[in-house]
């Protein structure tokens, strides 16, 4: 199976502020904040504590490119609560063996940077030989500017790396639209700046970045259904999309109170419209927004407030078993899209169970 690699978010400002309010705002988004180095050189160590307060749960690189002193720019990253460090691939050896002796005793890692290397491989393998597992591949700010483009030899150069046994992180210009150029790549990490911080809305750039990740590195494909024939009456119809959403694992509105059941006298889930919680890190615009694009539009569905949706099959225009199928399908394929991990076939086959009886 593919390992859908990690989204990582450089922080590149040159004030704290800014920094804190989209590294807050896109936390969910995000698997790695990087303090980038103009924000390193900016704000210090502060920047990096900074952010480990807001995003408890995101792990945090320092990218120091440190190219000397490599025990004591670890210890200062990692005590500030970094949990990565990078040093920059033309350091000496001993300053790469410092940082990484550092490093081990803090259960930490470091990234060898290779902007400006020039025999990569050669270099890996000296690297390897002192415990170095992570590398950071990027095409440089300056290097861009003065047209450097991606091409085939740096996808054979990663390839040999993580054949080497390294795990790699690719930068250096990424938008959603230049991913696919890598997506055969195992890489470990995906770090992109300019394409969230720079963007109009960085919440809805994240969140496109990662699942155009998910799709690409095969994360788990939209679901194509079967539909079942026959005709259904509107509360089984309802019935069937809540047994469905609830194997995709997700929460009906009614859900804290004990439930009695969907056939009992007293069942919390009256007529046919059904609330779900969007669930956690979603925002319910963009769900409902990929479910539309998907389904096409309908009233069958809608936000709710800002946690909550729902689906009502009498909504429905041409209404069927079949019909309720499709919607459940683009709940399904949109929670994909969105980068969710949900079993859809197991909501299907749910559905399917109260849709034939
Ligand atoms: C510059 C960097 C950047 O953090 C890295 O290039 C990612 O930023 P962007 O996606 O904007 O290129 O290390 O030296």
């Amino acid at each position: 199976m593919n390992t859908i690699p990690m989204l990582q978010f450089a922080l590149d400002f040159i004030t704290l502020p800014p920094a804190i309010a989209v590294a807050s705002k896109t936390a969910p988004h995000v698997d790695i904040f990087e303090i980038g180095t103009p924000l390193c050189k900016a704000a210090g160590l502060e920047a990096i504590s900074a952010v480990r307060e807001v995003c408890p749960d995101n792990l945090i690189l320092a990218d120091f490119k440190t190219p000397d002193v490599g025990w004591l720019e670890a210890k200062m990253a990692f005590d500030a609560g970094a949990d990565l460090m990078t040093v920059i691939g033309g350091a000496p050896m001993a300053t790469v063996e410092s940082a990484l002796k550092t490093a081990n005793e803090y259960g930490k890692e470091v990234l060898m940077e290779l902007t400006g290397v020039r025999d990569i491989i050669a270099c890996a393998k000296e690297w390897r030989q002192v415990g170095v597992e992570w590398m950071v591949y990027h095409r440089g700010w300056d290097e861009e500017a003065s047209n450097r483009q991606w091409s085939q030899s740096d996808l054979d150069t990663v390839q040999r790396l993580i054949d080497m046994g390294f795990k790699v992180t690719v930068t250096g210009g990424l938008t959603a639209e230049t991913l696919p150029f890598f997506q055969n790549l195992p890489v470990t990490a995906v770090i992109t700046g300019r394409a969230i911080h720079a963007a109009e809305d960085p919440v809805s750039s994240a969140m496109n970045i990662r699942s155009t990740i998910a799709r690409l590195w095969g994360g788990p494909r939209p679901y194509d259904a079967a539909s079942p024939a026959g005709s259904v009456d509107l509360l089984t119809a309802a019935k069937a999309i809540r047994w469905g959403v609830s194997e995709m694992d997700l929460l009906l509105a009614t859900d804290g109170t004990d439930c009695p059941g969907c056939d009992a006298p007293g069942s919390l889930c009256q007529g046919t419209k059904t609330g779900i919680f969007v669930p956690e890190g979603l925002n319910v615009d963009n769900l409902v927004r990929e479910i539309e694009r998907i389904f096409g539009p309908s009233s069958a569905f809608g936000k709710i407030n800002y946690a909550a949706f729902y689906l009502d099959p009498a909504q429905i225009a041409d209404f069927s078993a079949a019909a309720v199928t499709q919607l459940l399908t683009a709940v399904g394929n949109a929670l994909l899209g969105l980068g969710r991990r949900v079993d859809v076939n197991a909501g299907l086959s749910a559905a399917n169970q109260v849709l034939v009886n």
